[in-house]
């Protein structure tokens, strides 16, 4: 274990000894043709696992939600989402810049949208404008910090769009948390939508890669935008071999690090000067803030470097994600290190906060 407690994201995840193995190993092909066993072994089984009928391999998060839009929508239609939804504020604006669909964001006070919140948005084509093509979810809702969707209120978002003929996209990106927080199998949260997009990278560990599941048809759509995305990855088993590894393995560690967030969870809820925001921890990740008078969140964050305690966020909302590289010691640091740093009411009022940039990777 290194001496730095990263807890920024669980993107930050090295590959296991069991993944690099594998990636030596790896029998590799030309994908792009189609041919390479390793990159087809892990679509199928991520298609077996996720209960849809095809799967299609892409580099990242970003490019599997993109490209998935892409598929699912024409220019100029229309798009429901939670207005915190990654696919609009940190994926290069490219609903519009890509696929030249209209967002229509919609603000919920936990992050998760119900088919209350989506039906008055909803238009069907008309002489005006060209309607609602894709609703979409995240689950779970990084922003709202690490929220895990109900799967009753999946299941009623999703039956209502198919009568409206509206299809439902998945940014799934930790939807292996999501199942564990539920008690439930990934693959009865994909029953509830039409497409999903998850990342092997995050809690799972790979060091590379995400998974669109969906039907044949769409599917094969997706290739294509891939390509057109330059996402042709050519011998692209190497990376794959680390996929199925993570696949098959990493699922059965992820309540490790549900555990270390809820211990992170109950220590701040203990610590003076500190507030849960929200409140409810359900899977990997955390956001908390530091009452007024009280040291700025951003100076906190920049202090507890210097303890070796790295942690994400933006203003003074501070962000923690545990995943595989910090164990509970690790979580006991950052723990000892916020405490040391909460300064006394009235010495931080003279400090600055830092400008930072907002991270959510
Ligand atoms: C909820 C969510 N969706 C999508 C992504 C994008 O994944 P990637 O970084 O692989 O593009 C992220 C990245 O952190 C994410 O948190």
């Amino acid at each position: 274990m290194s001496t730095i407690v990263d807890l920024r994201s669980d993107t930050l995840t090295q590959p296991t000894p069991a993944m690099r193995k594998a990636m030596f190993e790896a029998e590799v092909g030309d994908d792009v043709q189609g041919e390479d066993p390793t990159v087809n072994r892990l679509e199928s089984r991520a298609a077996e696992i996720l209960g849809k009928q095809a799967a299609v391999y892409v580099p990242s998060g970003t490019m599997g939600n993109q490209a998935a839009i892409k598929a699912h929508t024409q220019p100029g239609q229309e798009i429901i989402c939670e207005e915190r939804a990654h696919i609009i504020l940190y994926e290069m604006g490219m609903p519009a810049a890509f696929s030249g669909c209209l967002v229509r964001a919609v603000p919920t006070p936990e992050g998760m949208l119900r088919w209350q919140d989506i039906t008055p948005r909803l238009r069907p084509a008309s002489d005006h404008y060209r309607g609602t093509a894709l609703i979409e979810v995240e689950n779970t809702v990084n922003i709202a910090g690490g929220r895990v969707y109900p799967l009753e209120q999946l299941a009623e978002i999703g039956r209502e769009a198919k009568a409206a003929g509206v299809k439902v996209h998945m940014d799934g990106a930790r939807v292996f948390n999501a199942a564990l927080a539920s008690g439930c199998a990934v693959s009865d949260i994909a029953a509830t939508v039409d497409s999903m997009c998850f990342c092997l990278s995050k809690g799972l560990g790979a060091p590379v890669g995400s998974i669109v599941v969906g039907d044949k048809d769409f599917i094969e759509e997706v290739r294509l935008v891939r390509k057109a995305l330059g996402g042709g990855m050519r011998q692209a088993g190497v990376i794959a071999a680390a996929g199925l590894v993570a696949l098959e393995e990493s699922p059965k560690r992820l309540h490790e690090d549900h555990e270390n967030a809820q211990y992170l969870a109950g220590e701040i809820r203990r610590t003076d000067g500190l507030r849960l925001d929200p409140d409810v921890v359900e899977t990997n990740i955390l956001f908390f803030t530091t009452l007024p008078g009280r040291i700025p969140g951003a100076e906190l964050r920049l202090r507890l470097k210097q303890h070796g305690v790295l942690v994400s966020g933006a203003g003074d909302r501070i962000r923690m994600v545990t995943h595989q590289n910090v164990d509970r010691a690790g979580c006991v640091r950052a723990i000892e290190a916020i405490r040391a740093e909460l300064a006394p009411a009235g010495e931080s009022q003279e400090r600055q906060a830092q400008p930072v940039g907002g991270s959510a990777y």
